[in-house]
């Protein structure tokens, strides 16, 4: 069944890696003709899938917290139709809060659904098949029934997937016929006044620190900070899980320019290792670990149990500065794309944090704790000068708020749930905004109808000594603008449609190579889920190390995922 899409299966990546130790399973297939031995992973439907007493005992064995999942639809289809959670389901469809909470729900429902049908406006009768959501979860409510589904499954090689909030755009928490880690459940938070963390050298002065449980989310964790008086750096939204996909991809926050990315601000990760053991790294116990950890992506380096985060001061206001510039006539659309690519640079340098998007010119908004008037003035000067053009129409707005609390009230919505929006991405370094501009404008100018927006705009607070800590790209050195190119199509879109705008997106990530070169990098968390030459484009020259620590932590690797560090298994369009 999973032979379904996976291609590809000799790739040299996995040359390296060692055969299964364990005794050779009966119905075990052998893919090599190198004695080189794929890791087999069952799923549902495979003839090595356990039968149902195995799974009844496994089931004990974690509680009865194994559970089947389906579709976020399924209840409005004849198999597990459900009359009352069906209306639930309709107006609860884009509600991130309610989708998060759902053991088969995705939020870019393309990783859902892939290619089948399971509409929520479709009649009763309309076939619902499972398309990608996993054949079982684990509810896990503890850490030992993670560490007893990572054992079963690796004795029973079963394809195994993580899943928090299912919010990633790679497709890296679902999975066909896959048993499934769920760890919405796990939550909870300890604030710290002083945390050191284990193994520091006696002598250590503790940091402010906050511990938090795997199924925690950013709304929650910011409501609890600001009873705290603290604030986390932490995504600017609601639903996305603090300690999952977020963190081992980095984690981009309003808190950027002060602070660094969530990756510099960890201090300890509880992990369960591949072979079902506990572990804590940090800097000073496993620190070859750590360093793959933070910004190593996706579920490759275990399922993480918990996480310490420093703590910093609550600011005293959050400037906020809503900008939109417009062009007046088609002639000027251009000017502004231009102009706005280099006054990114002046507003980054300034310390502001911001997305936007381009549609006739500019809109975007940005953030800074702390922000003052002559911030202000002086980091928009660029926009304001621009605003004077003929054919220009600037509209700029500070407002002051009192927290980040009160901007997350304000200001935070969930967008693109349950749609089947992807993109592809590159960071844009000063240099390329600066001193590439035409070629970057005229690229997007190109692609105006690819609703070109910047998933992330701002100069990350973090030296190259910080950066070499990191598994991060290179290329977030001095990254200042996260473009995207998007696709997007309606559930309902024929196949034909999918798989054509799918292709797009390797379109996109070769265009934008032949602009900005074979050393841009990308945030992986926003990046293309067909990226070809994911490897460079996600870690650049940091791929090699990763790979030999992969191999040393997963060496039968169990974890796989989408484009994930050491994979064999590939997704394509
Ligand atoms: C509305 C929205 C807004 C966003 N805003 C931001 C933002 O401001 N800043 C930013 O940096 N990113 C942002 N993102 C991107 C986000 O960080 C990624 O989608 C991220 O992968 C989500 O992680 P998750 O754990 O919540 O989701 P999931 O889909 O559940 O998991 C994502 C990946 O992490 C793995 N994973 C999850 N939990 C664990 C675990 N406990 N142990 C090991 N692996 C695990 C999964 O297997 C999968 O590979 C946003 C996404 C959305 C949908
Ligand atoms: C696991 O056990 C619980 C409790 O007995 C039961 O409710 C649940 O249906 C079982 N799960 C599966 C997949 O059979
Ligand atoms: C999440 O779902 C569970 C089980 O369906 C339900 O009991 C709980 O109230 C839901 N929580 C939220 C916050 O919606
Ligand atoms: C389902 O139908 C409702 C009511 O017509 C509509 O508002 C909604 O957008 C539809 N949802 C989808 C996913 O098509
Ligand atoms: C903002 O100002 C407050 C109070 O002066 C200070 O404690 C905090 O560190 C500052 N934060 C930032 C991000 O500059
Ligand atoms: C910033 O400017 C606004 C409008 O001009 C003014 O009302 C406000 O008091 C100024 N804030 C500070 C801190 O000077
Ligand atoms: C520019 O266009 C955007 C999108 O249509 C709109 O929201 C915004 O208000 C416009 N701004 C100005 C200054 O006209
Ligand atoms: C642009 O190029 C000039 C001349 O080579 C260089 O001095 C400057 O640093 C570059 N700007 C950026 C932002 O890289």
């Amino acid at each position: 069944m999973l032979l379904d899409y996976v291609t590809g299966f000799f790739s040299l990546l996995f040359l390296g890696s060692l055969p299964r130790t364990s005794e050779t399973r009966t119905c075990q297939l052998f893919t090599g003709n190198n004695h080189v031995q794929a890791r087999q992973r069952y799923a549902y439907g495979d003839e090595c899938w356990p039968n149902a007493n195995e799974w009844a005992t496994f089931n004990s064995s974690i509680s009865g917290r194994l559970a089947r999942s389906f579709p976020s639809a399924a209840v409005c289809h004849t198999e597990e139709y459900d009359g009352e959670l069906c209306d639930v389901a309709r107006t609860e469809w884009t509600n991130s809060f309610w989708r998060t909470n759902q053991t088969g729900a995705y939020s870019a429902i393309l990783w859902e659904l892939g290619y089948s049908q399971c509409h929520i406006n479709s009649t009763k009768t309309a076939p619902c098949q499972p398309g990608l959501v996993p054949h079982y979860s684990v509810a896990a409510e503890a850490i030992s029934d993670i560490q007893a589904a990572v054992r079963f499954a690796y004795e029973k090689d079963l394809y195994i997937v993580v899943k928090n909030t299912g919010h990633c755009f790679l497709g890296r928490s679902s999975g066909i016929g896959a048993l499934s880690i769920w760890t919405h459940n796990l939550k909870g938070r300890e604030w710290h006044d002083s945390f050191v963390v284990d193994g520091a050298p006696s002598g250590t002065s503790g940091v402010p620190a906050v511990t938090l449980q795997a199924g925690e989310q950013w709304l929650d964790v910011y409501q609890d900070a600001a009873a705290h008086d603290v604030i986390v750096v932490g995504g600017a939204v609601r639903t996305v899980g603090a300690v999952g996909g977020y963190l081992t991809g980095g984690g981009h926050s309003p808190f950027a320019s002060k602070y660094g990315l969530a990756v510099d601000n960890l201090l300890e990760v509880n992990l369960v290792t591949a072979n079902g053991e506990t572990l804590t790294l940090n800097e000073y116990s496993n620190p070859d670990y750590f360093w793959a950890i933070r910004g190593g992506g996706g579920s490759a380096w275990g399922v993480i149990t918990s996480v310490t985060y420093k703590t910093h001061p609550n600011p005293s206001n959050i400037q906020v500065v809503l900008v939109s510039i417009n062009s007046t006539d088609e002639s000027t659309v251009r000017t502004l794309i231009h102009g706005s690519l280099q006054g990114l640079v002046t507003v980054t340098s300034g310390g502001y944090i911001g997305y936007g998007q381009i549609l006739n010119g500019f809109q975007g908004l940005f953030i800074q704790p702390n922000g003052t008037n002559e911030t202000f003035a002086s980091s928009f000067a660029p926009f304001f000068t621009m605003g004077t053009l003929p054919g220009a129409d600037l509209q700029i707005i500070p407002i002051d708020l009192p927290s980040w609390l009160e901007y997350c009230n304000t200001f935070l919505t969930d967008i693109n749930i349950a749609a089947n929006a992807i993109s592809s991405s590159r960071l844009l370094s000063s240099s390329a905004l600066m001193n590439n501009t035409k070629q970057v404008a005229d690229l997007i100018y190109n692609l105006r109808d690819h609703s070109p927006t910047f998933g992330f705009i701002g100069k990350v607070n973090a030296d190259s000594s910080q950066r070499a800590k990191t598994a991060m790209h290179p290329a977030w050195e001095d990254g200042r603008a996260l473009l995207d190119l998007g696709v997007d199509w309606a559930d309902e879109a024929p196949t034909s449609e999918k798989k054509q705008k799918k292709e797009k997106l390797i379109q996109f990530s070769n265009l934008m190579d032949g602009v900005l070169g074979d050393s841009s990098g990308t945030y992986t968390n926003e990046a293309n889920p067909y990226e070809p030459d994911w490897q460079r484009v996600f870690w650049g020259p940091k791929y090699e190390r990763l790979l030999k620590i992969k191999k040393k932590v997963d060496p039968t690797n169990l974890f796989v995922c989408n484009r994930c560090v050491g994979t064999d298994v590939f997704w394509e369009p």
